[in-house]
């Protein structure tokens, strides 16, 4: 039995790197100012029927600031599954949450720290609504959720899709191919849009910016006419087509009810073969995005979200986030942050910056190219159909210029 105040955290939802580094953010600082641990295993089942937890301290915590994962272990299945907002609200059983308020009360938990996404996160919001005494931390590699400048998770998977554009790269071009990249995000394309700006893509299609083949297209034949006979593209799992559809697992369904995204990159490859007849290959980087050590950056942010929470639970702050306020952690009420999506703005200073250097983007020309008007214009009338003949005649024209 904990006689102690004690301090309970948890991780939920898909997990990322960084993980580790907030549990032992959490413990070292929480021990410093005389609380116990517990750490609540697999997210918030642990918290009721069966209760599943261990005792953290200094020694079970140590090492694994860098190690990715979670050693709690995470779910975002099971019997919490939870909305918040006026109209698609869903709420949690009450005897769950009865259940879980029997636990703080039992184990002396004087704060409950939730790791999670947004889904996570509105778990959290209807246990404060309820009373229990929670704090949320926000993590996910897609970086989508309001209120903070950034989660953790994001940077190492940026790090993981960048390391994968230069190894692309190097293969892309000896054997003078298209390759096409797909990273998660879900529905955004802060993944895709970071990464391909890091790894010098050309092409980068993400869920906020509607795009074409025609322009895609267009952005091959302007390399090709350049001599560089080979273009790196990243897509955004959750990239619209341009017909608008989504691409999604075939009779995938995640816990709480949303799609599985998954194989877009399939598609644009496909479709540039049909269009150039260019040799096309495609990567999907998938859950590589979301495994080994935590980068330095989300070490550090990570670190300080742990060590914030605990100042947190101190100040009785329940019912809040932390939240990354660049240069400052502060915190958010929970509610600011989830039910609303954090999507890349088109006009932001990283898009812009892209644009200036060339990257497209599938919207808009992007330079003056002496093959625009062949390609653009016919393709215009009927996206699917008339671009064939205009591509064909084009690359006999790159064909010609390269071999002067
Ligand atoms: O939200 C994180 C994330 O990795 C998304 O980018 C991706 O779409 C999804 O989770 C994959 O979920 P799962 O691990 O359940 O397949």
């Amino acid at each position: 039995m904990i006689q102690k105040p004690c301090i309970g955290v948890l991780t939920s939802g898909g997990d990322c790197p960084g993980l580790n580094a907030v549990i032992r953010g959490v413990v070292k600082s929480a021990e410093q100012l005389g609380y116990e641990c517990v750490g609540f295993l697999r997210g918030y089942e642990g918290l009721v029927d069966p209760v599943s937890y261990i005792p953290l301290n200094r020694k079970n915590t140590s090492g694994i600031l860098n190690r990715g994962g979670t050693i709690l272990g995470s779910t975002n299945k099971g019997r919490f599954a939870a909305t918040v907002g006026v109209q698609d609200r869903v709420n949690i059983p009450v005897e769950l949450l009865e259940g879980v308020a029997t636990t703080v009360r039992q184990l002396n938990v004087a704060g409950l720290i939730c790791i999670g996404g947004d889904g996570s996160l509105a778990v959290a919001q209807q246990f404060h609504e309820v009373g229990i005494p929670v704090i949320g931390v926000p993590k996910t590699i897609d970086n989508d959720l309001s209120a903070t400048a950034f989660t953790f998770g994001f940077d190492s998977a940026v790090a993981c899709a960048t390391d994968a554009l230069d190894r692309l790269k190097t293969t892309a071009e000896s054997h003078e191919r298209v390759m096409v990249l797909e990273v998660m995000g879900r529905h955004a394309g802060w993944i895709a849009l970071y990464s391909g700006i890091a790894g010098g893509a050309d092409v980068i299609l993400i869920p906020e910016i509607p795009w074409t083949f025609d322009r895609v297209c267009e952005k091959i034949l302007d390399r090709d006419h350049e001599g560089k006979r080979y273009t790196l593209i990243v897509v955004a799992e959750g990239a619209e087509l341009p017909d608008g559809a989504l691409v999604v697992q075939e009779g995938a369904k995640e816990g709480r009810g949303q799609v599985r995204l998954g194989g877009i990159s399939a598609y644009v490859a496909k479709e540039i073969e049909r269009r150039l007849r260019r040799e096309t290959r495609t990567a999907v980087l998938g859950h590589l995005q979301r495994g080994g050590p935590p980068t330095t950056f989300d070490r550090v942010l990570a670190t300080q979200f742990g060590a914030h929470a605990v100042r947190m639970v101190c100040e009785g702050r329940f019912g809040e986030m932390v939240c990354y306020n660049p240069p400052q952690i502060a915190s958010v009420p929970i509610m600011q942050a989830v039910n609303r999506l954090s999507q890349v703005e088109p006009e932001s200073s990283a898009v812009q910056a892209a644009r200036a250097l060339g990257i497209c983007f599938g919207d808009s020309p992007t330079q003056c190219s002496p093959f625009r008007k062949a390609v653009s214009e016919p393709a215009a009338a009927d996206e699917n159909s008339s671009a064939d003949s205009a591509f064909a005649e084009c690359e006999s024209l790159v064909e010609e210029a390269l071999a002067t």
